[in-house]
Parts: structure tokens; sequence; C-alpha cells
């Protein structure tokens, strides 16, 4: 049974499938989880026990990362990094057509392609620096030097975080407005893909990558 006071990270790490758990209430896991469970309830208004009793609900083998930084560097890869190099361009045109189409209707995500650009570039560069620097020497074994890419990398998970709460006001939480057409309700979908996809990569290496090595 998961306690109330151990922290968000710790269960986001420990059971499989907290993630969506914690997503679903709006529970930031991946860049500030050091809250208790207790904690992060009060902060979303919710029941702490109702929440505990959700947790302790998931079946225990719904996770099935690789335990060694290899197995895990090549997981993130395939299922993230390449992912969303593919997803955002394409989130990219759609948005950039429902800004034009629809520019004159007052819920009209205004802004949105340029943001969803803004994350595309920034990642790109992010990624590169993983890809280059610090995948490289987690292979090779770490050493001390390695907390300098992990702290910097930590750095800009942060302004991921940031840029996804943007994503999710410019969508109204990735809600499309009623008689919406298909093009506007495929963006937003991509959208809450997009920023699901990110919180568990983030996730994924500031709990449980990064940790092997600092
Ligand atoms: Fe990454
Ligand atoms: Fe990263």
């Amino acid at each position: 049974m998961i306690s109330q006071d151990t922290t968000v990270r710790d269960i986001a790490v420990e059971r499989p499938g907290a993630t969506a758990v914690f997503r679903r209430h709006k529970i930031d896991f991946c860049s500030d989880g050091g809250a208790s469970l207790s904690q992060a309830a009060i902060q979303r208004g919710l029941s702490v026990s109702d929440l505990q009793a959700e947790l302790d609900g998931l079946a225990a083998d719904q996770g099935d990362l690789p335990a060694d930084a290899s197995g895990l560097i090549t997981h993130i890869l395939s299922r993230y990094h390449e992912v969303h190099m593919a997803e955002l361009p394409e989130a990219v045109r759609l948005a950039r057509r429902v800004e034009a189409v629809h520019r004159a209707k007052p819920d009209c995500p205004h802004g949105l392609a340029d943001h969803l650009a803004l994350i595309l570039d920034d990642l790109q560069g992010h990624q590169h620096k993983e890809e280059a620097v610090l995948f490289p020497m987690m292979l090779q074994g770490g050493g001390a030097m390695i907390r300098f890419p992990i702290e910097r990398m930590l750095a800009e998970h942060v302004d991921v975080g940031e840029q996804l709460d943007e994503l999710g006001r410019l969508t109204t939480d990735f809600t499309p407005p009623a008689g919406a057409c298909t093009t506007w309700r495929a963006l937003y979908e991509m959208c809450r893909k997009v920023d699901e996809d990110l919180r568990e990569h983030m996730h994924i290496e500031n709990n449980i990558l990064f940790p092997k090595f600092i």
C-alpha cells in the first residue's frame, strides 16, 4: 500500500501506471515530483484517500522499462526522441491550417502554431545534446563530470514543462470547441499526445535514468 508521505516522484518510479493517474489529475511528477502524495492531493483539491486508493488499485505489471542504462537509452531514443521529431512538425502544420481557416472565430487558438514550432526548435537542440554528449558519456560508464550535462538537462526539462503548461492553456486543456472540424480536433488530440509523451519522457530521464549516475 502506498503511504500518503511517499513522494510523487517515488510513486511514479515504483508504481507502473501511476504517471497516467498523475497526468489525469494534473499532478506534476516529472520536474517537481518532490511533494508528498498528501501535499499533491491538497494542492489539486483532491481527496488524499481517493487518490491513494486509485494508485493502490493499479495492476502491478503495466510497466516494462529496461532496467539498465543502455536499454533505457535505446528505449528513450526510439519511443520518445524519434516520435517527437515525427509528430511535432505535423502538429505545427495542422495548427497553421486551423489558425488560417478559423482565424475569425473567437476560440481560434491564435499563436498555437508558433508555440509548437518553439517547442520543436528547443527540443531539437535539447535532444541533440543528449544524443551527442550525455548519452555517450553514460554508455561509457559516466564519471564525475557527468553531473554538469545532467544538471543542464534537468534545467531544460523545467523549461519544457512550462512550455507544455502554455500548450495546455492555448488549447483549453486539449478540448476543442463544440462543432470544431476534424482537423481542429485531430490537432488538439495530437497536442495532448505530445504533452503526455514529453512528460513521460522527462520523467524517465529525471527519475529513472539520471539517478543511475548521480
Ligand atoms: Fe531525452
Ligand atoms: Fe531530456
